[in-house]
């Protein structure tokens, strides 16, 4: 069993800087909501139980995280109105009940944090004998954050807001992070015995270090500022999805994944990618994806939601929508791949093909020009340019089903809900509306008329009409 560990995650605040509608912490930052990556790093670190504290709406980032968390133990607290990060803290009391241990408390919106310097954090807990440890660091601008006072051999005494501190409390360099780890009899007692004497009139988390510095030492750990930098306004969205994104570009290809121009290449959190991928200049792969080894995915390929096999090759331009791609085809390049595609082994899809709810079985090519909707096309089939399903007739969609080795010429309309059995032929630029029988041809344009010397007579004809249209006299 794993020693106790608790979170508490504070999502209460208001946002006011990002101007939206939505809640602050459920802004999306690489796929996820801000709040997310927090949540996620506490559940990493080893907690049992993780309490998010909501307050502005908070119906909104409550249903957002719990589907997001499924069946993982998070919980929510209401902090009725934000008087302030030790009141927030307070607020999740009630959801901890009957915990006794250490208490990780994290920001909603700081979403870099890593699990390395969380772990770090708890090490220097556990080792310590004092009941807080906290997390510090230098940033080369300490303005308006919390500074940390230092005493007798370097000892921490406590933290002055920047707001109450002194011009010479302001010249201190290091900074409160606000991310702390506390003992939970410790943390509910020190809440208790807070007040909102200070400039902005909040019940201040920061003070229950000076009443860990009474009761003992205060353990430290320094972190990377940029690791710790939270989110006020969309300017700095952007800033923490860029640091993200160059760290998750970092991994894959530490772990084996060509990127030809990482600096153009948005990789979702939680994208997997195998070894030996090659991916080109301003792919997007995001949300839930998952991509094999040896796939090559190329420039300006946009994947959502997608599963790719291994040694598929994905040329350029080509955008793929909750697709579920097998091994070793060929997609694109231009290549549209709507919700419910499922392509098996060695399919073939060319340029402007566009597949929705269709599955394509083995080896079956639809190389060019094509529109296959609502279908299911069998093994070692081959789609001719220009073939159309005609899935919709302006109420309901019908389904289009195709056997084993079917050969559809050029240009045929397939008008659902129609079959076509294994082996048969369709005749080019041919209008399918009945079923075609296993092993038939089935062709239905006109039969071909041939006038002899029509066209020769019609320019003679036109050549004796004048420039304005009129006969010649
Ligand atoms: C806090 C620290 C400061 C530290 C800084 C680091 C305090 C008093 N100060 O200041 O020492 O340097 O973080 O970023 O803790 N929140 C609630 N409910 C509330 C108030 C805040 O949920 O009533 C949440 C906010 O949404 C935010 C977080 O707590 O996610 C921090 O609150 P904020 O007001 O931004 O604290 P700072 O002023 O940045
Ligand atoms: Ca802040």
């Amino acid at each position: 069993m794993n020693p106790p560990l608790a979170a508490v995650v504070l999502c209460a605040g208001k946002g006011t800087r990002m101007n939206s509608q939505m809640a602050k912490v459920l802004h999306p930052i690489l796929g996820r909501p801000l709040a997310w990556y927090p949540v996620t790093r506490a559940f990493d670190v080893g907690c049992q139980q993780v309490v998010a504290v909501v307050g502005h709406q908070a119906d909104q980032v409550k249903s957002t995280l719990s589907k997001a968390f499924e069946g993982q133990a998070l919980a929510f607290s209401l902090q009725q109105q934000q008087r302030g990060t030790g009141d927030a803290v307070a607020a999740a009391r009630g959801a901890l009940t009957g915990y006794s241990g250490p208490i990780l408390v994290l920001y909603g919106d700081v979403p870099l944090i890593s699990v390395e310097t969380l772990q770090k954090l708890v090490q220097a807990y556990r080792s310590s004998k004092g009941p807080l440890a906290m997390i510090t660091c230098r940033p080369a601008n300490p303005s308006g954050y919390g500074r940390v006072l230092r005493g007798h051999g370097h000892r921490v005494q406590g933290v002055i807001e920047h707001k109450d501190a002194t011009p010479e409390q302001r010249l201190i360099n290091e900074i409160n992070a606000g991310i702390y780890v506390a003992d939970s009899h410790f943390l509910w007692g020190a809440l208790e015995t807070l007040t909102p004497a200070n400039a902005q009139g909040e019940l201040y988390l920061t003070d229950i270090v000076a009443k860990a510095a009474e009761h003992g030492e205060v353990a430290v750990i320094e972190a990377d500022p940029r690791e710790v930098e939270g989110v006020n306004d969309r300017a700095e969205l952007a800033e923490r999805a860029e640091l993200l994104r160059t760290r998750i570009n970092k991994r894959h290809m530490q772990a084996g994944v060509t990127l030809t121009n990482p600096a153009t290449i948005f990789i979702d959190e939680g994208v997997e990618i195998g070894p030996d991928t090659v991916i080109g200049a301003n792919v997007t792969i995001a949300g839930e994806c998952e991509i094999g080894s040896g796939v090559t995915i190329g420039q300006g390929s946009v994947l959502t939601h997608s599963t790719i096999g291994d040694g598929t090759d994905v040329k350029p331009y080509s955008v793929f929508e909750d697709a579920v791609v097998g091994p070793r085809c060929h997609i694109g390049p231009f290549a549209r791949l709507r919700p419910g595609t499922v392509l098996d082994e060695g399919v073939h899809i060319g340029n402007f093909v566009e597949t929705k709810k269709t599955r394509l079985k083995k080896g079956s090519k639809a190389n060019h020009l094509a529109y296959l909707g609502d279908a299911e096309i069998g093994a070692g089939c081959n789609i001719g340019a220009g073939t159309i399903t005609c899935n919709y007739d302006g109420v309901n969609k019908h389904q289009t089903v195709l056997g084993d080795g079917v050969f559809i010429g050029s240009d045929t309309q397939l008008v659902a809900p129609v079959t076509v059995g294994d082996g048969a032929f369709v005749a080019a630029g041919s209008t399918i509306t009945e079923d075609v029988p296993a092993q038939a041809l089935a062709l239905s344009r006109a039969a071909q008329t041939v006038k002899e010397g029509w066209a020769e007579r019609r320019r003679k004809v036109l050549a004796g009409m004048s420039g304005d249209g009129k006969k010649k006299e």
